[in-house]
Parts: structure tokens; sequence; C-alpha cells
């Protein structure tokens, strides 16, 4: 494989065509292309890169809290999907490997680390404790697959959300629908959080969109179909919740770094681990993945 290490990506490209770059700010994976050179990811044209914001598209990483943050409670002070997609990672190392080497099998890993010294004065101020997040980005030719550790360096136990943020870029948001969540309950966020039951076994994007669907069978693949094709298939470990996201026409208005009409080209489908808080007590660690494959 090919690793280029930029000033603020760190892209790879395997000898069979497949191509990812990860940005430091926030390890946000913002292109993953196929042999083909398809693009996977959405990112907004009116996305904002310089660090001033997080980065709308690819795949944010969202920690230690999912979505605003409670009253009363030890993320309270931090903003939405908290601070690790708006932070500076480093980039700590690649490792590849071929079986039997053959060039088709060949996989690169990327991984990144972010820990509590690096992150911002208000930030640590806003949530002072001693953790240390190591982020693996995985490429092979018929899948991506990216892994989230978050260690607890202290001695105080502390609470926290995961959640990986898939921006997938599809060709016309009115004509997919994400499978197998059917018969699961789910939180409508575009209903002030009521609690549903999902009787679709293949949900149509059709308006603003925003659930959380809860208690989810990891290995089961959540699907985006086209045509009854699936464009993207996720299984999960440690991760038991799945978001689904469309801004649709009046949010996309509303957002500074989205253009107008890009609700049409994307849908966020998000594994994460956000029903309950996650207590990681000092000196623990905890793990969550996702295993991406595409159309193929
Ligand atoms: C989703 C949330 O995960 O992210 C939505 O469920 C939210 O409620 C969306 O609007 C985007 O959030 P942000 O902070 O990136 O604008």
């Amino acid at each position: 494989p090919t690793i280029a290490i930029n000033e603020n990506t760190v892209d790879a490209k395997l000898p069979t065509g497949e191509s990812v770059s990860v940005h430091l700010f926030g390890a946000t994976v913002v292109s993953w292309k196929l042999a083909d050179g398809e693009e996977q990811l959405f990112v907004s044209s009116k996305a904002i890169l310089n660090g001033s914001k997080a980065i709308r598209g690819g795949i944010p990483v969202v920690f230690p809290v999912f979505g605003p943050p409670p009253p009363n409670h030890a993320t309270s002070s931090l903003p939405q999907h908290g601070f690790a997609r708006s932070s500076t990672w480093e980039f700590l190392g690649k490792s590849s490997s071929e079986s039997l080497g053959k060039k088709a099998d060949t996989t690169i890993k990327l991984d990144f680390g972010l820990s509590s010294s690096m992150i911002s004065e208000d930030f640590r101020r806003a949530w002072p404790y001693e953790f240390g997040l190591v982020y693996s980005v995985t490429l092979s030719p018929d899948r991506l697959e990216t892994s989230l550790q978050v260690q607890n360096k202290g001695s105080q136990p502390f609470d926290f959300h995961v959640l990986l943020h898939n921006y997938f870029k599809v060709p016309d948001v009115s004509k997919i629908s994400v499978t197998n969540l059917q018969n699961k309950t789910y939180t409508d966020k575009t209903e002030k959080g009521q609690q549903k039951q999902e009787t679709s076994n293949a949900i149509a994007i059709t308006g603003s969109t925003d659930r959380v669907y809860l208690d989810i069978d990891p290995t089961v693949p959540v699907s985006v179909v086209e045509n009854g094709k699936p464009l993207f298939s996720i299984t999960r470990e440690g991760l038991n919740t799945v978001t689904v996201w469309n801004p649709w026409v009046e949010n996309a208005k509303n957002m500074i770094d989205f253009g107008d009409e890009d609700y049409k080209g994307m849908v966020c489908v998000e594994p994460g681990a956000v029903k309950n808080w996650q207590v990681l007590e000092g000196g623990d660690a905890w793990e969550g993945t996702q295993t991406i494959k595409p159309r193929l």
C-alpha cells in the first residue's frame, strides 16, 4: 500500500486501488473510494476544514456525549456531540498485512490518538477526566472498519457515549431505504424524543428524519439499499444503537456548512452506544467497532 502523511490528512491506497483519507481534525475519515474511484462518503462542498467547526461529512467521531448534553451531568458544559470531532488528533502509525503475499488481500490499518493533554483548555475544563482514545481505520478491498478504543487513564470513573457518524453518499435519497430495523423501538428526535416502534422493514427517507434505534443486535447488518441491492451494510461490535438522520429541506437551509440541496445525496447511519451512559472505571478500557461493506 502507499501512504502519504500530509499536513492535515493521512491518505492510504491499496494495490487494488481502494483508498481512504483521514483528516487529523476529528480523525474524521473524509474520503473512502472503491477501486473504480467511486467515492462512498458524503462531504458537503460547504464543509469547513480549517478546524473552527466539526467537518460536515465523512465519519466524525462522537465522544463523550451524543447530541446536546443533558443538564446536571459531567458532560453538561460540552458542545453537542462532544469534543473528539473538533480536536486535532495525532497519527500513531500504520500497519499493513498481506495474506500469503496475495495482492488482493492487502489491508492497511491507520491508528490515531487523542488524549486529555491534547484537547483545548476549554474542553479540559468542561470535562476534566484523564482519558486516551485510539481510533483505528482499517481499509480492505471489500470493507472499511473503524474502531474506537476508550481508555480511562485516571482513577475516577467517567460516563461516556460513543457514536460513529457515517455520512454515506447516495445517488438519490428518495430511492434508498434502510433495512433490518423492523420491530425495533426508536426515539424520534423530530417529535420531542417520543418512543415509537418501527413497523417497516425498509425505511424510506421522505422528510426530516432523526431517529435513534435502540437495542439493536450488532451482528445483524443494517443496510442502505437501492433497488433491492445493498449500497452499504454495517455490522457492529459493542455498538447497540443506530441513529438514522437526514435533515431534509428546512434543516438543510439552517446549517451554514451544508448546501441547500445536499440532503438529496446523503444519509447518515450512525452506529453508537448512546442509549445509556457507558461507565468506565479508572484503568479500564472499552472498544466499539463498525465494519462497513460497500456495494461490490
Ligand atoms: C445526528 C443527530 O446524529 O447528528 C441530529 O441525531 C443532529 O439530531 C445531527 O442534528 C447533526 O449534528 P451536528 O451537531 O453535526 O449538526
